[in-house]
């Protein structure tokens, strides 16, 4: 069997590196650099070992591709590409719909097509289906099922062969082989009653984290009004063993999930005419906790920042992988400029971002840590700055939320 996987990014390679130690892979992106470099052994996704790739490149199991002719005999193919909203903030399938062309125009015998990017619910039959149709020459009646990726980059207890999977087909047969597929590498398959609730299940999952991530950082606006410790309370609430599940406040959210996903509910809600409250507002509580935190550190400065030398510690979305998507850092630097701080930053998992480099950790008047990686040394941190306001709630010494 061969399988082609459109989108060789987080979750594409991901996916290619377990399925090529069963099947032949092409791992197939509009992007020639990244062809490139996989080709020649190096991943660019935590996660991916480059030592695993070279191997399964060797053993003639896996190459990259950005040639549509490389998936024309592919016997099934997966979509895993991006799903972003547009500047106005709606669901964005341009990706898609290239990923569909590519299918349309190549494949030359009836396969099974699987989605794996996440959308509304009604992509894969409403959208998905036609696309490839329209593009086709060919009268192909090909399989169409979704199962959507949990992948949660840099994360070593769950990969894919321990994280349940949701799937469903348009077809029975579809169902069938999707589950025949997915078990080769994945332990845990639950088949859903339509592509809809696969889609819908993705979805609610992350519109939880998001409004549940946005309750505990109005809490922390609380707390800190309160006088009373959010990290003590957070705890003390968390030592009940049912009924309450513990998150921790933070900058906001970042990476190509949380922030967006919820969007995308909230976007085919409104639609059809279902309220979208909940998610609208967690939106904007998580978009101005940047908002929030610098005007603790102006509050502790002197009502001030003009000219001061602020350095931000970590700009990843998140702690341990070298991904900016949507990081909150960025709003807390813009929001730092705003207030006449001349403002830098300092990553170790980061080099380069938006044109700036990642400024030694020392130096600074002021230190704002947005993300700690478990290689930063909280001393190094403190000694970085006079005043250090940490946003994690890891930097033990420091003020913070
Ligand atoms: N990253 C995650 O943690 C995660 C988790 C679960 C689900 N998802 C979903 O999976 C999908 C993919 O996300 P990702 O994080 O892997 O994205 P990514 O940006 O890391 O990778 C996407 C890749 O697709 C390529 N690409 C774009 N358009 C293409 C096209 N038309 N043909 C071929 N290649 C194309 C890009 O060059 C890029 O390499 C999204 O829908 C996302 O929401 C992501």
């Amino acid at each position: 069997m061969k399988i082609g996987i459109i989108g060789q990014g987080y979750v594409g390679l991901t996916i290619s590196a377990f399925a090529a130690e069963f099947f032949d892979v092409v791992g197939f992106d509009s992007n020639q650099k990244i062809v490139d470099q996989l080709n020649l052994g190096h991943s660019h996704i935590e996660g991916v070992e480059s030592a695993l790739l070279e191997k399964l490149i060797k053993s003639g199991r896996y190459r990259a591709s950005s040639q549509g002719r490389d998936i024309q005999d592919c016997d099934i193919i997966v979509i895993a590409v991006p799903t972003p909203l547009t500047s106005e903030r709606n669901p964005d399938l341009t990706y898609i719909e290239a990923a569909c062309k590519t299918i349309g125009e190549n494949v030359s015998k009836p396969i099974l097509i699987i989605n794996e990017s996440t959308s509304f619910p009604g992509t894969l039959r409403s959208f998905i289906k036609p696309t490839i149709e329209r593009y086709s020459s060919a009268k192909l009646e090909h399989l169409y099922a979704i199962s959507p990726e949990r992948v949660d980059p840099g994360r070593t207890d769950f990969n894919q062969k321990n994280t349940p999977r949701l799937y469903a087909g348009l077809t029975t047969e579809a169902s069938e082989r999707t589950r025949e597929f997915y078990s080769k590498f994945c332990d845990s398959l639950t088949e859903v009653s339509s592509p809809e609730v696969a889609e819908a299940a993705k979805l609610f999952e992350n519109t939880f984290r998001q409004v549940n991530i946005a309750l505990v950082n109005e809490f922390a606006q609380i707390a800190h009004a309160l006088g009373i410790n959010v990290y003590e309370t957070l705890e003390a609430a968390n030592t009940k063993p049912y009924g309450f599940m513990k998150f921790t406040p933070s900058a906001g959210v970042g990476g190509h999930c949380i922030p967006v996903d919820p969007t995308y509910l909230a976007a085919v809600a409104e639609e059809h005419g279902a309220p979208a409250t909940f998610i609208r507002r967690a939106n904007e509580v998580n978009l101005d906790m940047s908002m929030y935190i610098v005007n603790r550190v102006v509050a502790d400065n002197g009502g001030n920042l003009q000219g001061k030398n602020v350095l931000v510690v970590g700009v990843a979305y998140k702690p341990n992988v070298a991904d900016v998507r949507e990081t909150a850092a960025e709003l807390v630097i813009e929001h730092l400029r705003n207030q006449g701080a001349v403002v830098s930053w300092h990553d170790d998992l980061v080099s380069t971002w938006k044109g700036e480099s990642s400024s030694p950790l020392q130096g600074a008047d002021i230190a704002v840590v947005v993300t700690k990686h478990d290689s930063l040394d909280d001393k190094k941190i403190l000694a970085s700055a006079p005043y250090v306001f940490d946003t994690t709630g890891k930097v033990k010494g420091s003020k913070g939320l």
